[in-house]
């Protein structure tokens, strides 16, 4: 039976895993996501063609493949029907297939998301937004609405109705209006209506097209150090970003995963709040920014920059069971005459070379590297720079992992497939 492969982010989200999925899928017979929800924004580039993707899996350019969304994600109809309507998928019937499973995502998740965010005041976590967080917690507290029940309209009404009932104290403190009873039937039949062709049992679906011997691809959404339990803690996302969380939010166990390639900035971003031990508010760290567009997809947020961590990087290939690596955006360290890249941290003047639990009072310790003329769009290893090729080296000795992609530009053209 075959495996399926995996790509995982390993920092915090944006590191290209769009295009390295969407190239990958011209191979792949299914695409399947796992986690997170419309937080996530994959952009995916052909020619003079742009696309950003929330919630459909980056498959979708590939008119061969099967789409899945799996149990593990949070799914806003509205969201959903709004990115197809916005990309023009008129005919993904048949292509694309979301779990009954998926727990949904109303507007009040929306609204009490961006109401806690603001209780938070100078503590925000520096969400999305998007009821990313509500959605998971209802999930986990017994209190979420399954996407399955939309097939029985009154009777979701009715535990929704209850669930408000219950909780009035609550949504008066966040200043929430409950939702007016018809504005939410007519709202959710909508929703039922549009969705009824999608939806289905996505569990027995992939363990039939793995039978079947189809090759299968999963695509993680945000990245490790956003991860619920092994990241940057409170300053992640609800979801396990890892690999593991393709188990259980796809309902695969741990022999079915096969390849798993970990997509990595050749620097590091970060939209939110929370430590960033190699973040650069220096002139260096606006010029990564400026090069490499760092602008949030979802939120248009612009994201903070800083150098390449290799602490981080080895933790999160080590969590991730990392068979290799696509090193991303290469091109944007073009021109620059040093890179730092960080190799240890220092806490209270101690130096470890180990991620630790908490990176409050870390200082990274830095190396420095020549840096090389100009690579972007370069696609053969043997014409990049000599430097270039001594980073990509440095890199792969300091986490231990081999680099298999190199990226040089945001096209699927601009790619290096190494062996
Ligand atoms: P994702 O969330 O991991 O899919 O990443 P995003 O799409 O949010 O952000 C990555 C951004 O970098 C997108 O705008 C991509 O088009 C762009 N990109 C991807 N790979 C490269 C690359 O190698 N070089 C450059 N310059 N841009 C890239
Ligand atoms: P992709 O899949 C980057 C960040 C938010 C915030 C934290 C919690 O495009 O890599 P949430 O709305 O999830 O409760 O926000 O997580 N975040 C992302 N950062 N890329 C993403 O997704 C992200 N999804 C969430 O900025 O710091
Ligand atoms: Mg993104």
């Amino acid at each position: 039976m075959n495996k399926a492969d995996m790509i995982v982010g390993i920092q915090w989200g944006d590191e290209g895993k769009g295009k390295i999925v969407d190239m990958l899928a011209q191979k792949y017979n299914v695409v399947a996501r796992y986690q997170g929800g419309h937080n996530a924004g994959h952009t995916i580039v052909v020619g003079d063609k742009k696309l950003a993707l929330h919630l459909v899996p980056s498959g979708i350019l590939n008119k061969d493949a099967i789409n899945i969304i799996g149990n593990g994600v949070v799914f806003s109809p509205k969201a959903f029907m709004q990115e197809i309507k916005d990309n023009g998928f008129d005919d993904i019937k048949g292509k694309l297939f979301i779990s009954d499973k998926a727990h949904m995502i109303l507007n009040f998740h929306q609204e009490i998301d961006q109401a806690r965010e603001e209780l938070r005041g100078a503590k925000a976590i520096g969400t999305t937004g998007k009821g990313i967080g509500p959605a998971y917690s209802l999930k986990v507290e017994r209190n979420g609405h399954r996407l399955g029940e939309l097939r029985d309209i009154k009777k979701l009404i009715y535990s929704l109705e209850d669930y408000f009932n219950n909780n009035k104290e609550y949504f008066k403190a966040l200043n929430i209006k409950i939702p007016n009873k018809d504005v939410l039937e007519k709202e959710l039949s909508e929703y039922a209506e549009f969705l009824k062709p999608f939806l289905c049992d996505t569990t027995h679906l992939i363990w039939k097209l793995l039978k079947e011997d189809k090759k299968i691809l999963l695509e993680g959404a945000q990245g490790t150090l956003l991860d619920i339990d092994h990241g940057t803690y409170p300053f992640v996302t609800s979801s396990n970003t890892i690999s593991a969380g393709a188990c259980s939010g796809l309902g695969l166990n741990p022999k079915d995963i096969g390849k798993v390639t970990g997509i990595v900035k050749a620097y590091c971003t970060r939209v939110g709040n929370g430590p960033f031990p190699t973040e650069d508010l220096g002139e260096e760290g606006k010029i990564l920014g400026k090069n490499g567009h760092e602008f949030g997809t979802t939120t248009g947020r612009p994201r903070r920059c800083g150098w390449f961590d290799a602490v981080a990087c080895r933790y999160a290939s080590r969590l991730n069971g990392c068979d290799i690596l696509s090193l991303m955006k290469l091109d944007v360290l073009d021109g620059f005459e040093k890179i730092k890249i960080c190799t240890a941290y220092e806490i209270d003047g101690k130096k470890t070379y180990d991620f630790p639990s908490s990176l409050e009072n870390v200082q990274p310790v830095y190396e420095e590297v020549d840096g090389w003329g100009k690579l972007k769009g370069i696609n053969k290893y043997e014409d990049l720079p000599e430097n270039a090729i001594k980073y990509i080296k440095k890199i792969e000795e300091l986490v231990g992992t081999k680099i298999g992609i190199i990226s040089t530009g945001p096209d699927r053209k601009e790619t290096i497939l190494l062996n």
